[in-house]
């Protein structure tokens, strides 16, 4: 399978590397017509990502950083809760909002992929015939497995294709369903009256993926009770995020209800977004990876750190950078000395604006995309436009000193194989 990782984006165009050329040429005119909003290219962007075929891999990695841009609702609950009818007045509603709507129903035991019966299970009347909704039904990977990643690998080609709202509805409350709801960023779950044993009945996985509990056909008998059984059953569990699901009841086959759990559905996500930024980007493998200096010549600036007792473990120069670099362990960070090969460059003119001094300081972490992602998505301010790749493999961006108290900031990721240096510099 091609390496993921070999995609590099350069100013907007992307570079895909470990395919063929032909492929390469068909994927870069799949995404610009996917990112132009075409619907038959959104159609045979997601057959691609759903077969996992030549360049898929690398088309998904494109369409990543797009990934907060569309807001994915999860819907789940046992079979015969009316979802199917809520998800059509839910789609309808989003409509009446102007935004653009993919639906995905997932139907982990059926052999059949991308075929008539879930579509059809869908009616979707009335909603037929709008470019502004996408339905796709997605059905088990058999013996490959990962129907939750395929499904996030296509919420990714939908939410770079442009769709405000991907709602994603499962049949079933079994491990797979489970699994897919997961990927949501608000899941509703639905339940109904006379479901036999009610909500005991579900496990307790249903209940604690549910952002937002809703009570269909809340005109029947045992509604009220239903309603009760969730309320007693929160009681035992502490909130997420300061977010306790809401209980919404709905009458699907009238549409009563639904712009309630609509409201509830901006709640949440609201809520989560706003955890999300209060917490921590991504956690993993955060440390200070090193401190980059700006110097008019590493021989006669690393005398001073020799003398403390450290010493050059890596020197290179690269050339696309126009920069000589020494790296000096310091504990688990590094001093890395910076020396422009040539006036014109990064940190030749940073020399001759600032003078030698402190350049940047780098941050290191794991899960770099969705770093980025992120921060894009939180419109922090971004001094690359794109998770370059750099010598020895260490996949980094800048983040410009706006967004950071007035430092220039270096995200940067481990290398696949062990390598020694950092020679990284960034464009303030
Ligand atoms: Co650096």
């Amino acid at each position: 399978m091609p390496d993921p990782e070999g995609l590099v984006m350069h100013g907007g165009m992307i570079a895909v590397v470990n395919v063929d050329s032909g492929t390469r040429d068909e994927m870069l005119g799949m995404l610009e017509r996917l990112r132009a909003a075409d619907v038959r290219a959104l159609a045979r962007a997601v057959s691609l990502a759903e077969d996992d075929g030549p360049g898929a891999r690398e088309l998904v990695a494109a369409c990543r950083s797009y990934r907060e841009a569309a807001l994915r609702i999860g819907v789940t609950g046992p079979p015969g809760a009316g979802k199917s009818t809520l998800v059509e007045h839910m789609v309808r509603w989003l409509r009446g909002r102007r935004d653009t709507v993919a639906v995905i129903a997932v139907d982990p035991s059926s052999p059949y992929t991308g075929g008539a019966l879930l579509g059809d299970r869908i009616r979707m009347q009335g909603i037929a015939g709008d470019d502004g909704v996408y339905v796709r039904s997605m059905a088990s990977r058999g013996a490959m497995g990962g129907l939750a990643r395929a499904v996030g690998d296509v919420c990714d080609v939908m939410a770079a294709s442009g769709r405000g709202a991907i709602v994603i509805e499962t049949v079933g409350v079994g491990q797979d369903e489970v699994d897919v709801a997961r990927l949501a960023d608000v899941t509703v779950l639905v339940l109904v009256p006379g479901m036999g044993d009610d909500v005991q009945s579900l496990k307790a996985g249903v209940m604690e993926v549910a952002d937002v509990f809703v009570v269909n056909k809340s005109d029947r008998e045992g509604a009220e009770r239903v309603v009760a059984e969730i309320v007693a059953m929160q009681g035992l569990s502490a909130s997420r995020d300061g977010w306790l699901p809401p209980v919404v009841q709905t009458v699907a086959t009238t549409g009563a209800g639904v712009a309630e759990l609509m409201e509830a559905v901006r709640r949440c996500a609201e809520a989560k977004k706003g955890a999300r930024r209060r917490g921590p980007v991504e956690p993993r493998g955060l440390r200070l990876d090193h401190l980059g200096v700006a110097v008019k010549s590493i021989a006669a600036a690393r005398g001073f750190y020799e003398a403390l007792g450290m010493s050059v473990a890596h020197e290179e120069t690269v050339e696309h950078e126009r920069v000589r670099t020494a790296m000096l362990p310091v504990g688990e960070s590094r001093i890395e000395l910076l020396e422009p090969t040539t006036e014109d460059s990064v940190i030749g003119r940073f020399l001759a604006k600032r003078g030698e001094g402190l350049h940047h300081v780098a941050v290191h972490v794991e899960g770099i995309d969705a770093m980025f992602a992120r921060l894009k998505a939180d419109g922090v301010r971004l001094a690359s436009d794109a998770v370059r790749v750099g010598a020895g493999g260490h996949r980094y961006f800048f983040v410009h000193p706006a967004s950071t108290g007035g430092v220039l900031l270096e995200i940067v990721s481990s290398p696949r194989a062990s390598s020694p240096g950092t020679p990284i510099v960034g464009e303030a």
